[in-house]
């Protein structure tokens, strides 16, 4: 399996910037690349990403399939741009736009009704690592949302660790937490499905930068990078995919 470098742009960048962006992406085969910029940028660069074989991913999506939901982007909407993926569970989603568990396994199951593959983020704040309820936590919200799958829906899930406190803060993980919370991770996905957990891909997300990208990428059970504030240049994304690409 190939490891995966994401960028997620959150909030920023207006569609000219965007395309600006990806066309200046390097090329090369040795990681997966993909990008998730706000939705109004999706289809506009979709053109781009498809000749340059980048997925283009969503930051949210509905848990409701239409209607009456003003302000919300369904999975119809995403999959009639094309749009590849959608992160669900961010912790930017659930501190600040106060979606919990409940409302994240509601969109797993949408996500899984529209056959849309997902990327499920979990992560511990800094007072729960400090109380000891790191394996808890991720447990916990590794059992909400995932539960209820079955058989070829365990096709659809990536998962991504990123601990609340290392996000945009420049606090790296070290190598051992990020080994032992990723080895608990492949172990649930195991034990969920026997089939199929081996594989499915377990991404590290929080701060991650050009000078660390490799060693991350070195642990065990880590298949790929969920980047934030170093995916926001093209020349700093670029430093990134040169590491791991060589
Ligand atoms: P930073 O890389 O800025 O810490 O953000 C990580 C993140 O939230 C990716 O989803």
């Amino acid at each position: 399996m190939k490891k995966i470098l994401i960028a997620n742009w959150k909030m920023n960048k207006l569609r000219g910037e965007s395309v600006a962006f990806i066309e200046n992406i390097v090329e090369q085969d040795t990681v997966d690349i993909a990008i998730v910029p706000p939705f109004l940028s999706i289809q506009q660069i979709k053109e781009y990403a498809l000749s340059k074989n980048i997925l283009i991913g969503s930051q949210n999506m509905s848990e409701y399939s239409h209607g009456a939901y003003t302000g919300e982007i369904s999975a119809t909407m995403l999959k009639d741009v094309l749009c590849d993926f959608v992160l669900l569970g961010h912790s930017e989603r659930r501190k600040i736009f106060l979606e919990n568990n409940d409302v994240i396994s509601r969109k797993v199951e949408r996500a899984v009704v529209e056959k849309m593959p997902f990327i499920l983020c979990v992560g511990e704040t800094l007072d729960e690592r400090d109380l000891g309820q790191t394996e808890e936590v991720i447990t916990h919200m590794l059992n909400e949302a995932l539960s209820s799958l079955i058989g070829s829906h365990w096709d659809l899930v990536t998962i991504a660790y990123e601990p609340v406190w290392a996000i945009g803060t420049g606090k790296v993980a070290t190598k051992e937490m990020i080994r032992s919370v990723h080895a608990l991770i492949r172990d649930k996905l195991i034990e969920f499905s026997p089939e199929k957990g081996e594989s499915i891909r377990i991404l590290y997300g929080g701060s991650v930068k050009s000078e660390n990208v490799k060693e991350i990428f070195s642990i065990d059970n880590v298949d790929g990078a969920l980047v934030g504030g170093a995916s926001l240049e093209a020349l700093s994304f670029n430093q990134l995919i040169n590491e791991v690409s060589v």
